[in-house]
């Protein structure tokens, strides 16, 4: 686990292989086990295999190109109606995503985050998109498949950002 922590990287260069159907259920599995405020586990998924879908998410979400080559777009969504309070599904999202992308590597897969939240044009327009409820906003999508590169990771430990008992 500590190592899949380490060696966890974005990945932009997918192989042209599709993703099972297991696997997605097993990234979608370990996302649902993510801390939430008050366990109210606010999020939703869509999973997108259209190319018409991804090829409009490419166009609303400028830094997502490496959706050409991906055959999955996960968009990660928050429930206002089901958040413990305003303003608490982006955190529990956030953990969600953070577990979904570890499961990931630990598979085999590659993916990388691709931010919607809190730029409100892209919000307004994925919502359009996928056609989202009301109550329910676009946090962010993340691109998966398998890796067609391999990156590695300079040391990220900075003394300088850690305070003892007071900053
Ligand atoms: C909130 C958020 C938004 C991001 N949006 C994008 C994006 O739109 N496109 C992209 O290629 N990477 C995006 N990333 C990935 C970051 O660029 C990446 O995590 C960062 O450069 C560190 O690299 P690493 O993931 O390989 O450790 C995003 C990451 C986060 C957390």
């Amino acid at each position: 686990m500590l190592s899949t922590i380490f060696e966890r990287r974005s990945i932009r260069k997918y192989l042209e292989k599709p993703v099972e159907e297991e696997k997605l259920r097993t990234l979608l599995r370990a996302a649902m086990y993510a801390p939430s405020a008050r366990d109210t586990r606010p999020w939703h998924f869509v999973v997108v295999r259209d190319r018409a879908v991804m090829e409009r998410f490419m166009q609303v979400q400028p830094y997502s190109r490496m959706l050409e080559k991906a055959p999955v777009l996960i968009v990660v969504c928050g429930d206002k109606t089901l958040e413990a309070a305003p303003g608490y599904y982006p955190g529990d999202c956030g953990a969600a995503v953070e577990n979904l992308l570890l499961a990931a590597c630990e598979l085999g897969l590659g993916t990388c985050w691709l931010g919607i939240t809190p730029v409100a044009q892209r919000m307004a327009a994925v919502k359009e998109l996928l056609s989202l409820p009301e109550h329910v906003e676009a946090f962010c999508g993340i691109a998966v498949g398998y890796p067609d590169e391999t990156r590695q990771t300079a040391e990220r430990y900075d003394e300088s950002r850690v305070h003892r008992d007071r900053w």
